[in-house]
């Protein structure tokens, strides 16, 4: 029986990780979770998966149904309250919070030498040096959750340091790789939300849109297999049944396929190196017939670019890269800047934020805080028209 401490449990994944325990509940058991602001879905969590701590971020929304919460699981709440969760019970710690706040998890787990599954990704890109220093000297593993790392991984037969010639990442495109560059300034949040073929929370389905999300999968890529900028290559594929593949010396490519499902990378997470049953089902290759791959057309997603330039320059810009794109995203989605205007802001604090070297936390935090200082005060009080 796994013990899994679950922060994020009321999101995307969180919930997908709940679903996976609830297929296999001889397998797997919720020791603690953590969630945000979601109390409805928080408590009838706790009621059903009875772990031993719970903690809700949000106050109000605590108090809002703290009556109807059942006795026997230690309360937390406030803003770290998340950490609470991290309780030295498990056997794994699940990150899948979204955002910077995800560093803080991370490096608190490592803290307490618990292994990692990590759908998180933010926290690498900011602090992938300081995280992977941090968990290599307590010997923690880092255990890949997102689609495209989780396959390198077993395409690596999950040995991260494995060496190959070449990490090819796969990107759906989002909803607009085929949108000609004149119609962005079209683009509203409702058609930025929709997503051809994955099901995800909102901040990932806009960095999907925009590409920041395959830009911040180079940077996590870049830490977890140690690879340089130059060895990790992306390639557009429509279908998202190729979730990545890894090329080596002799020209083999081995890539892993799958109709599109997290239950799968989150379920390897805590299976592996065992396989079971995940209720996805097997490819039906006839019926697919084709599969399709396009260069990315980086002109339509500055994005993209700004992501490889700022883990080119390194030091703290991989960090001001990522916050900037949370604070700007949050805009967007508050439809107070334009779809287009996410990069300029992106930039704009890339620009004016020196780099330094990220050696703790601290540096992080601080550079984390003023990147989105940057993009709120550029934007003010401005609505989009
Ligand atoms: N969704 C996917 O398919 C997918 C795939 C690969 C990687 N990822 C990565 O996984 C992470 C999570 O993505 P997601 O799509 O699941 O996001 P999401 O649906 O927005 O969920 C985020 C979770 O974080 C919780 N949270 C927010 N603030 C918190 C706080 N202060 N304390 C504790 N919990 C807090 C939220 O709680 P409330 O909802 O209660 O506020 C929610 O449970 C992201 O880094 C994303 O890039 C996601």
């Amino acid at each position: 029986m796994k013990k899994i401490a679950l922060l994020g449990s009321t999101g995307s994944i969180g919930v997908q990780v709940l679903n996976v325990v609830s297929r296999h509940p001889d397998l797997f058991s919720i020791v603690s979770l953590a969630a945000g602001n979601n109390a409805r879905l928080f408590s009838h969590q706790v009621k059903t998966f009875r772990p031993a701590v719970a903690a809700l971020a949000n106050e109000e929304a605590f108090l809002s149904v703290k009556e109807d919460l059942p006795t026997g699981v230690e309360y937390f709440t406030g803003e770290d309250a998340v950490l609470s969760a991290i309780v030295k019970e498990a056997d794994v710690v699940f990150v899948s919070v979204v955002g910077f706040l995800g560093l803080k998890c991370v490096l608190k787990a490592i803290e307490y030498k618990k292994p990692i599954a990590l759908a998180n990704k933010e926290s690498l890109c900011a602090g992938g040096e300081l995280v992977m220093a941090r968990a290599k000297a307590a010997g923690v593993p880092i255990i890949p959750v997102d689609s495209e790392h989780s396959a390198i991984w077993q395409c690596l037969a999950f040995d991260s340091q494995k060496t190959c010639e070449k990490i090819v990442l796969t990107a759906s495109g989002g909803p607009f790789w085929k949108l000609p560059k004149e119609e962005f300034s079209t683009i509203t949040k409702a058609r930025a939300l929709a997503h051809p073929t994955w099901n995800m929370g909102a901040k990932i389905t806009i960095d999907s849109a925009t590409l920041a999300n395959k830009g911040l999968e180079i940077m996590e890529a870049h830490h977890l297999f140690s690879a340089p900028l130059e060895k990790i290559d992306v390639v557009l594929h429509p279908e998202s049944i190729v979730h990545s593949m890894a090329t080596f010396s002799d020209g083999a490519m081995i890539a892993e396929l799958s109709y599109p499902s997290m239950e799968i990378p989150i379920q390897l997470a805590l299976t592996y190196p065992h396989r079971i049953p995940s209720g996805v089902a097997q490819l039906d290759l006839p019926k697919l017939s084709a599969l399709h791959f396009h260069p990315v057309p980086e002109e339509k997603f500055p994005c993209f670019t700004l992501a490889k330039q700022a883990l080119k320059a390194g030091g703290v810009m991989p960090c001001v890269y990522s916050a900037a794109n949370e604070a700007a995203v949050e805009a967007f989605l508050a439809e107070r800047i334009a779809f287009c205007e996410i990069s300029d802001y992106i930039a704009l604090a890339l620009e004016k934020i020196p780099n330094t070297t990220p050696n703790d936390y601290d540096i992080l935090s601080q550079t984390a805080l003023t990147a989105t200082a940057i993009v709120r005060s550029a934007i003010g009080d401005k609505l989009c028209p």
